[in-house]
């Protein structure tokens, strides 16, 4: 990877996240100027006028953005059955409405130069799990935002794509859900959960050089899970 970001400009929102460490890691190893925001502690990106203010002042600092990913989320697990309107609204704002306020104010600033927008969504996009159907709806409603944004931002140079993971490595998961894990092992046929590296390999390779013709896309990166029969 080393040189293959070289001399661009990304912010990285959701950037003190688990998978947004990696994200950031694997560009400033590419030779990429990284710029982070880093969750609630710089500002809720729920908020559009937030999040388009922060993005304006991180290109007028650097002079301009080439690329955005943006990892923020939430993950709460809860059924269906007893789900309120006020849990479902927190998981779609979380992972939908903030990627909507990240595109557009990606456009705001990359109007003139073009550049790069990933999002980062999830296999659960397109197979859903048990007690995810609010985060499952989210995942799939950005799968086609970004698609919709490809198809109405590339006549202005601008890409959009989404990263969508399978299971990632965190700090405790080993012992806090043994047997995710261990059934994860046991059925992706690599034989390991993901590293948050590995989801930034995918952002660095989709925004940078080699992705110029990669719009409209959603990059599965799962270890092969997705090849898995379900019977
Ligand atoms: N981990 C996995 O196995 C996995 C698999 C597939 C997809 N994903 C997706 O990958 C992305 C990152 O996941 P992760 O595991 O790294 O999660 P994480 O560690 O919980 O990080 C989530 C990030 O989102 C930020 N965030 C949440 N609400 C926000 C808000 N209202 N405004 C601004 N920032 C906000 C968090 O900031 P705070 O710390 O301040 O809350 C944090 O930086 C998510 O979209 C997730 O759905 C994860």
């Amino acid at each position: 990877m080393n040189g293959l970001a070289s001399g661009m400009i990304v912010l990285v929102v959701g950037a003190n996240g688990g998978i947004g460490e990696g994200v950031v890691r694997q560009f400033e190893q590419a030779g990429a100027d990284v710029i982070t925001h880093a969750g609630h502690s710089e500002g809720d990106l729920t908020d559009e006028q937030a999040c388009r203010a922060f993005f304006q002042e991180a290109a007028a600092r650097k002079g301009r953005l080439d690329a955005v990913v943006n990892s923020a989320g939430v993950q709460p697990v809860r059924q269906l059955d007893g789900m309120t309107a006020a849990q479902w609204r927190e998981v779609i704002d979380t992972n939908l409405t903030i990627a909507f306020n990240c595109t557009q104010a990606a456009v705001q600033v990359m109007r003139e130069t073009g550049g790069s927008v990933t999002h980062i969504a999830s296999i659960e996009g397109t197979r859903p799990a048990r007690g995810h159907g609010h985060y499952s709806a989210a995942k799939a409603a950005l799968i086609m935002h970004a698609r919709s944004a490809a198809l109405e931002y590339g006549p202005l140079g601008i890409r959009c794509n989404t990263v969508s993971p399978g299971l990632v490595e965190r700090p405790g998961i080993a012992e806090q859900w043994p047997e995710g894990v261990a059934s994860w092992q046991r059925a992706s046929p690599l034989g390991r959960l993901g590293k948050p590296e590995d989801v930034g390999n995918a952002c660095v390779f989709l925004a940078s050089p080699m992705g110029t013709w990669i719009t409209g896309h959603d990059l599965v990166v799962d270890g092969g899970m997705s090849t898995s029969p379900a019977w």
